[in-house]
């Protein structure tokens, strides 16, 4: 299988990453921070190990401002549910993911206005467009650092000072970004990661970062191993946050995937084979490519094909797996007119080979040419 569906998750995983997951599973599973045992500080230690490298990876000064979640789309939850209340205004962009769209729009029903910024075609939303929708009533801004279906990436730190000069709590949803693209915490209030993309951790794992001094409502509560005397939760992070046992094997695994971003150049990687195959889809009659693809996502509009038969045909008989339709995106694609046709999207990762890239855009002239 030519796998090109890294923007939905990233496969393979470095085998570091499974080891870790399988040796906790096998040889060192306490519950971390439920108990003062050996087998209980070695988990716990690993998952204080990963605060400590994705705090790294983000430059944050503090790895207690690291809060695992089970995926992005609950780090999004977290942030937009604890800042916001009644009254309140959100500003989000038109390329948001149904996780932020969802979860700002669920808030209406207790009296929050949702305003959406518009971005251009290419999917860019500018600081301007933001700016002309800030009132005294705008609690938070979310946008997302880079399109899930074209790539595009937007000026998060323009939009984070704008955000900021009028007191304005700023969120970025770095689903697709993080790992591959630097970040400085320092900019950011909030910042949202799927653990299973960019990061290369296993499947059940997201950060949502919050910055020192800013306290959020809960979104769980339960225990936390810690002031359990108290029918409260404890205000300080991470304990606040991370209500219930954590995902230990998946913590494990993705500190093992995050050092693995540490080391490696993931962005020059994925450069050189988005380049490679701009230039080859440039090059396809009958197809469009949307967005600027900044961080190797390809959303591929057809002239006259289905992008989902196009999907299964490429599954089916070249081996290739990609991701068509709406993914889970509707609002970009009524930003970008493609809401009616979807699009078939391919993403490359860190594993992809010139050569896979060479073979899905054969394929792809080859299933516009004759199926
Ligand atoms: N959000 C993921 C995607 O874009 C699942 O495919």
């Amino acid at each position: 299988m030519i796998y090109l569906d890294n923007a939905a998750t990233t496969f393979p995983k470095p085998p570091e990453v499974i080891n870790a997951v399988n040796d906790i599973l096998t040889n060192h599973g306490g519950n971390p921070g439920r108990g003062g045992h050996f087998f209980s500080r070695i988990c716990g230690d690993k998952i204080f190990e990963c605060r400590e490298n994705m705090a790294k990876l983000i430059k944050a000064d503090n790895p207690e401002n690291i809060i695992f979640t089970k995926n992005a789309t609950e780090a999004i939850n977290l942030a937009i549910k604890g800042v916001v209340s009644r009254g309140d205004e959100i500003i989000i962009s038109s390329m948001e993911h149904n996780s932020v769209l969802r979860s700002a729009v669920n808030m209406e029903k207790i009296g929050v206005t949702v305003k959406i910024a518009k971005a251009d075609l290419s999917g860019y939303v500018s600081p301007q467009e933001i700016e002309l929708l800030i009132t005294d009533k705008t609690k938070m801004i979310c946008v997302i650092h880079a399109s899930n279906i074209v790539g595009t990436v937007n000026p998060i730190k323009e939009i984070s000072h704008l955000a900021r000069k009028h007191n304005i709590i700023t969120l970025i949803d770095c689903a697709q970004t993080g790992g591959i693209l630097p970040i400085n915490a320092a900019d950011f209030d909030m910042l949202a990661f799927a653990g299973h993309k960019g990061l290369y951790g296993p499947f059940g794992t997201g950060i949502l970062y919050i910055r020192n001094g800013l306290n959020i409502d809960t979104l769980i509560e339960g225990g936390t191993g810690s002031f359990s005397e108290s029918a409260l939760m404890p205000l300080s992070s991470p304990d606040r946050y991370e209500a219930g046992t954590v995902n230990a094997c998946g913590i494990a695994g993705l500190n093992e995937g995050i050092k693995f971003v540490l080391r490696e150049n993931v962005y020059e990687k994925e450069k050189e084979l988005s380049k490679r195959l701009k230039e080859l889809l440039f090059n396809i009659k009958g197809i469009h490519v949307l967005g600027k693809n900044d961080v190797g996502v390809f959303g591929i509009l057809f002239d006259n094909k289905d992008c989902v038969e196009a999907a299964r045909i490429l599954d089916e008989k070249y081996g290739i797996a990609s991701r068509a339709g709406l993914h889970c995106a509707p609002m970009a694609h009524r930003t970008l007119g493609t809401i009616s046709k979807g699009l078939l999207r391919l993403s490359v990762g860190y594993f992809n080979t010139i050569e896979d890239i060479e073979r899905a855009a054969l394929a792809l002239e080859k299933i516009i040419l004759y199926n």
